[in-house]
């Protein structure tokens, strides 16, 4: 009887300050994201969009301080596992977001879904995260590899070319981005004659271009990002290919990289959640905010990292600021129409963006918004049960 009212008591204590916001625990955010290497602008880029969002609720979510534990994962799934075991067993952190890279994120959603801590993916596309390893408490901001693929094959089959080569680097996202391709073109009456690969994060593309030449194409899809995808859109131009086989890529190819790329990305046709010139309200705002704090202007990574933020201040209002309370977290955020600079979007059962996917096209600096590729297109989440 005495342990009980006692446990009450405490619990009391405990909730209390946390529902007030007052004397609650610093909310501990484990930043898992990538500092060096070709991801590492991306990585930068997702930590400004976070930290700006919380910066604007007064460096506070849901009542609590937020406190930030950052990991370098280096976009190296191997050293993964241990990376996220640390966050979680010795910081302790409330939440993890993270990461940039496919395999990375992988292996975070699956200790993600053994300790039951709740996962914020702000960018690693990874068809299986919000697939066959979708979790309650798992969620992510920003797309599935398939989305932008796929929305892709629809475009080009539509400009009715019939025979396409592929080219990225093997691993979940490059694979996973070519089969959403796939799937829309050959759907559209399309062909992929060919499927050319090599290991991340290599970029001696020189022998694979030779190859692109013979085979004459009508064109070409592509995903590459970062450091690479700089060097591969320079040396596609670089080898002549430009002017005579159509490039199109995953958006991400030409986002956070049009300065280093200069003349060689103009003109190229990407598909992508976000674009340089919408008119979404949301996105003037979140602009100028962002050009006025990092002296940058942002991609569709800092927007993610913002979006990941927003997600989770949504769902723990709910959760009055307990990180335990992962249904009332999941409910929230499920029903939430989430107010994101890309336009608003909603989450799907899976917990992957159900969203517009927009046609760009390079025009001087900027990613030029040409029209809506597929409206409001949810990935299949094949293999999630939930
Ligand atoms: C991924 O590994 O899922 C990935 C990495 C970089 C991107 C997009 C996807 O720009």
């Amino acid at each position: 009887m005495n342990f009980v009212r006692i446990t009450l008591v405490a619990a009391c204590a405990i909730a209390a300050p946390l529902a007030m916001g007052q004397g609650a625990p610093k909310l501990k955010v484990g930043l898992m994201l990538p500092y060096t290497g070709t991801y590492a602008s991306l990585g930068t880029a997702i930590e400004n969009g976070f930290r700006l969002y919380v910066t604007e609720q007064g460096g506070k979510i849901a009542g609590r301080e937020v406190e930030y534990v950052k990991v370098d994962d280096e976009s190296d799934p191997s050293k993964a596992t241990d990376n996220v075991n640390k966050l979680v067993k010795r910081d302790h952190v409330d939440v993890l977001v993270g990461s940039v890279h496919s395999g990375v994120a992988m292996a975070m959603a699956k200790v993600a879904k053994d300790t039951g801590t709740l996962l914020i993916v702000p960018n690693a596309g990874a068809d299986a995260v919000t697939g066959s390893m979708c979790a309650p408490n798992i969620f992510r901001s920003s797309f599935t590899n398939w989305q932008p693929g796929y929305a892709m094959g629809e475009v080009v089959a539509k400009k009715g070319y019939k025979k396409v080569v592929t080219i990225t680097w093997k691993y979940a996202a490059g694979d996973e981005s070519v089969r959403g391709f796939k799937e829309a073109f050959e759907k559209g009456g399309g062909q992929v004659v060919k499927e050319l690969n090599l290991p991340f994060p290599n970029v001696e593309f020189q022998a694979l271009l030779t190859e692109i030449a013979a085979t004459k194409p009508d064109a070409v899809y592509t995903f590459f990002a970062g450091g690479g995808a700089v060097k591969f859109v320079k040396d596609y131009a670089g080898a002549g290919l430009k002017k005579t086989i159509p490039l199109y890529a995953a958006g991400f190819t030409t986002d956070g990289t049009l300065e280093a790329q200069g003349e060689a990305a103009s003109g190229l046709f990407t598909t992508l959640h976000y674009a340089d010139s919408l008119s979404v309200p949301r996105d003037a705002t979140f602009r100028l905010s962002y050009a006025k704090t990092y002296k940058l202007q942002p991609d569709v990574y800092a927007v993610q990292g913002y979006d990941a933020a927003q997600i989770l201040g949504i769902g723990l209002a709910a959760a009055k600021g307990d990180t335990g309370k992962q249904a009332e977290f999941a409910a929230a955020v499920e029903k939430a129409r989430i107010d994101s600079p890309r336009g608003a979007f909603t989450l799907s059962r899976a917990h992957n963006p159900v969203q517009d996917i927009y046609l760009r096209q390079v025009v001087g600096k900027e990613n030029k918004l040409i029209g809506v590729a597929s409206k409001a297109l949810a990935d299949p989440a094949r293999g999630c049960k939930m």
